[in-house]
């Protein structure tokens, strides 16, 4: 899909209420997480993340996307032995679900996003943050705002899954560019789906997959060195999150 197309049909889908509609984010538009969702909460966290191997404690459902990104701050550092401190940028930030915690861990947090519109949410929720600043990026670049070598941990979640592979690279290329020497960028892309597709029907959500292959290829022409890959799995399905870390060098 062209640049800008893809540009405005994210734009589109933030002005329809992406985020407000979406199951996998209503903890943050008012709805209370259940007991048995903070049963589920604990079930995650007794995971051992430091393997390289990790099966999901129950089957795929909203809730447990819910559950992920509520224990988020807790279950990443303990994957990937993330910096305490620094300058963090969160690529795909949304409204700033995730800037929020990592504010409390970083000296300062840069969101990006593609769409102008979320970037306005992200900044009125954000408001109290001071040390947060946000940016609108391109589909293929990063904000000229972020000076090379400024970065010390750049953070993708749940975003390439939803991006055609040349922007895909293009964005981890610029990630590498303003990520300081030994710098950390963690991304996660879905995999035994769809390693064949490059797109879908506009407002699908497109689950555009990734063989550990493609993320490894991924990792080389962007100039980045493998730390770890970690590989979610649930038992009912061949389908698996691959979770990748690397270094600028
Ligand atoms: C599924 S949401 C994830 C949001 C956020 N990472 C979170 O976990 O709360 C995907 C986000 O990626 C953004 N996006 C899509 N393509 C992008 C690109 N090329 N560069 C930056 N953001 C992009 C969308 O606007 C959307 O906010």
């Amino acid at each position: 899909m062209e640049k800008n197309e893809f540009k405005l049909m994210w734009e589109d889908m933030q002005k329809a209420g992406y985020f407000s509609n979406h199951p996998h984010y209503s903890d943050h538009y008012g709805q209370e997480p259940t007991e048995q969702e903070q049963e589920l909460d604990n079930k995650l966290l007794a995971l051992d993340f430091s393997t390289n191997d990790i099966c999901m404690p129950v089957p795929y459902s909203d809730a447990l996307e819910r559950s992920v990104k509520r224990t988020e701050a807790i279950w990443l550092n303990q994957m990937f032995s993330l910096p305490k401190a620094g300058v963090a940028l969160d690529i795909g930030c949304g409204f700033g679900r995730s800037v929020s915690w990592m504010c409390q861990q970083y000296d300062q947090v840069i969101g990006t996003d593609i769409s102008a519109e979320v970037i306005s949410t992200a900044r009125q929720r954000c408001a109290e943050l001071e040390n947060a600043v946000f940016y609108v990026n391109e589909a293929d670049s990063l904000p000229a705002e972020i000076e090379p070598n400024s970065i010390d941990v750049a953070y993708i979640f749940t975003v390439f899954q939803h991006v055609p592979r040349e922007y895909a690279l293009e964005i981890l290329k610029n990630a590498e560019r303003v990520l300081k020497k030994d710098g950390q960028v963690v991304f996660n892309l879905i995999a035994n789906i769809n390693e064949n597709v490059n797109d879908g029907k506009i407002d699908t959500e497109w689950a555009i997959g990734y063989s550990e292959e493609q993320a490894l290829a991924l990792l080389e022409q962007a100039n980045l060195k493998l730390n770890k890959i970690v590989k979610w799995f649930r038992p009912e399905t061949e389908t698996c999150w691959l979770w990748v870390s690397a270094f600028s060098e």
